[in-house]
């Protein structure tokens, strides 16, 4: 995600350069890899400056001797689509350079669009989707349209999410915003009038906001609002009062990362989906440099990756298999450089990251390319070193993840390996694109799902404080269920401290069973899959040995709910996209435990967010 930041007028707490700046420093928590300002200058000019120094951009604008301006636009950026460079910056302009937008979200239709205006002598600068917005703008001011009229005309050809901003030279007294999907505020202030991507962005001006809908669109002055709908009739936008100080706002209000976070998954598994099905039912993932033949060449896929990363590879192995008919290895990255692995170049290994900077999963995939590997990750951050490496890309669209435990990331990198696999079906033979239609369908539906499980945090609060005085917890699965039993075990460790391990429910007997006694807590992965028998017969032999269960249970499933001590219910999903539902649940109960034991949940012990050392 990214973050965007308008404002117009003569702000009476600063130059109104400055007023953009310090509301992109504000913004760094949405994105950080590039960042820039436009401003319409006294002489009725567009002046821009963008820098692409990763955190320092926004520092680097500051530096510089901004003129006075009557209305300015700023973005601070986390790449989706082109590469994190100073010409992919945002603001983007026109032909003319006279006129400038800022936006977060994906225009999933802009490679038609570009081709369009391109064939209509538009010249491009930059790789960005955004930038289709700034020639369509630049089309309705040449046939006379006012800028919110060109806005208008230009949204209604624009497929996908958006939050935008756009400012030009001929209309230095006003700025137009609209959103679709992407999230966008607007307020008035002291003798201005300012939009953003959320609060952070404007409550330096005001703390008397309006939240524009889907579809709207806004054009904003220093003393006024003029909202419409997508028919253009005027509406009265709803208002949101805000008092939070700072900090919060930068966490939208939320006590800390880790549960900001958690309520973002929804829309980190959306994002992640955004344009992935081309008109012609084909899929497309975000850089692939390798040919549908060689794809077909593949006849093992080895996935390499650690922590979390590793459990959404577990994940992957069910469903390339079933999707692919591949066979699929999974080695955790700092063990597969050392077992002189059977790889050559038939073999497609998958680097699976969030950072895509950590050097155990890095080395893995260099020594696989010397081995003569093909190269695919699995990244959040565009252009990491992962990326850059890859041969081919397919990124999540999470936005930056500041909690150190992974949890968007996850269920981005989850729906991402379903993708994958029914990407790899689809070229090599195994599904027509017209079969492709019902795993998209269902996939379509999952951020709804997600949302569901992530609105019963309080159910969960109250399971938490029945377990509050448990030490040791064990968590088990079967099929994709043992991921999850791995994910809500590592959730559990890394950020309350207490003993937890994960085994596939079928192993108890084999020798942790031994661990059970009457104060341990037993997590089951207990949801409806085909295995759920076996699970419901692991259930009862832990309880035969005093153990406290906790189920994850679907809804409506009172025989299940009946055998445990606590449920923790989830929707119904199908059966591959179960991980993303399942572990929201387990999330939420290490987030609870961890709380109630005075932990800071952003920042654990011993740990960091990327682990850049072997
Ligand atoms: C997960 O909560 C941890 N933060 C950690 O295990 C993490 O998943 C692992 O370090 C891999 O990080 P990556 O996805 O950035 O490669």
């Amino acid at each position: 995600m990214c973050g965007i930041v308008g404002v117009v007028g003569a702000p009476s707490s600063g130059d109104l350069g400055e007023v953009i700046l310090s509301a992109l420093e504000r913004l760094e928590y949405r994105g950080y890899d590039s960042a820039g300002i436009a401003l319409v200058d006294s002489l009725g000019e567009v002046y821009r400056e963008r820098r692409a120094d990763r955190r320092a951009s926004v520092a680097e604008l500051r530096s510089l001797d901004l003129p006075s301006a009557s209305v300015g636009i700023g973005h601070v950026r986390w790449a989706t689509h082109g590469r994190p460079t100073v010409e992919n910056a945002h603001p983007l302009v026109d032909c003319s350079g006279q006129l400038a937008v800022v936006h977060n979200g994906i225009i999933e239709n802009h490679l038609e669009l570009a081709e369009a205006l391109a064939c209509r002598g538009h010249r491009f600068r930059s790789e960005t989707d955004t930038e289709v917005i700034a020639h369509l703008v630049e089309e309705g001011l040449a046939e006379g349209v006012d800028l919110l009229g060109a806005v208008r005309q230009a949204l209604g050809v624009l497929q996908g999410a958006f939050a935008l901003a756009v400012m030009a030279a001929c209309a230095p007294d006003r700025l137009v915003a609209a959103r679709r999907v992407s999230p966008l505020l607007v307020g008035l202030g002291d003798g201005v009038g300012v939009v953003g991507s959320d609060v952070a962005a404007l409550i330096g001006e005001t703390r008397d906001l309006a939240v524009v809908e889907d579809d709207q669109v806004v054009e904003v002055r220093a003393g006024s609002l003029r909202a419409l709908d997508a028919a253009g009739v005027p509406v009265t936008l709803a208002p949101l009062r805000v008092d939070w100080d700072l900090a919060a706002a930068k966490r939208s209000g939320f006590p800390d990362f880790m549960s900001k976070e958690i309520a973002e998954q929804p829309e980190a598994v959306r994002q992640t989906l955004l344009g992935r099905a081309l008109p012609d039912g084909r899929l497309r993932l975000d850089e692939m440099r390798l040919a549908d033949a060689e794809l077909r060449e593949v006849d093992k896929v080895i996935i390499v990756a650690c922590g979390s990363s590793f459990h959404a590879g577990m994940v992957a192995k069910y469903a390339i298999e079933h999707r692919a008919r591949l066979p699929v290895e999974v080695d955790i990255a700092s063990e597969f450089r050392y077992r002189d692995p059977i790889v050559d170049s038939r073999t497609l290994v998958v680097g699976v990251s969030q950072s895509g900077e950590t050097i155990d999963t890095l080395q893995a995939l260099r020594a696989a390319r010397t081995w003569g590997a093909r190269v695919l990750v699995i990244s959040n951050v565009v252009d990491s070193s992962m990326a850059r490496e890859a041969d081919a890309v397919l990124y999540t669209h999470a936005g930056p993840e500041i909690g150190v435990a992974a949890t968007k990331t996850f269920l981005a990198q989850v729906v991402a390996m379903e993708l994958l696999g029914l990407y790899l079906a689809e070229v090599r033979g195994i599904l027509f694109p017209t079969e492709l239609e019902e795993p998209l369908a269902r996939l379509a539906g999952l951020p709804g799902i997600v949302g569901e499980a992530v609105e019963r945090s309080v159910e969960v609060a109250k399971v938490a404080d029945a377990l509050a005085a448990s030490r040791d917890f064990f968590f088990i699965g079967r099929h994709v269920g043992y991921p999850v039993a791995l994910e809500g075990a590592l959730k559990l460790k890394e950020i309350s401290y207490l003993r937890a391990e994960g085994f596939p429910a079928g192993e108890l007997k084999h020798g942790p069973l031994a661990l059970l006694d009457e104060g341990s807590v037993v997590v089951a992965v207990a949801t409806r899959s085909r295995l759920w028998e076996k699970v419901v017969a692991n259930i009862a032999e832990v309880k035969a040995r005093g153990a406290r269960v906790v189920g994850v249970v679907n809804d409506g499933d009172e025989r299940t709910a009946e055998l445990v001590d606590h449920v923790l219910s989830v929707p119904r999903t199908a059966p591959l996209l179960t991980p993303a539902v399942d572990v929201v649940p387990l999330q939420l109960l290490a987030y609870h435990l961890a709380k109630r034991r005075g932990l800071d949940v952003d920042r654990p012990r011993n740990l960091a967010k990327t682990v850049t050392v072997e």
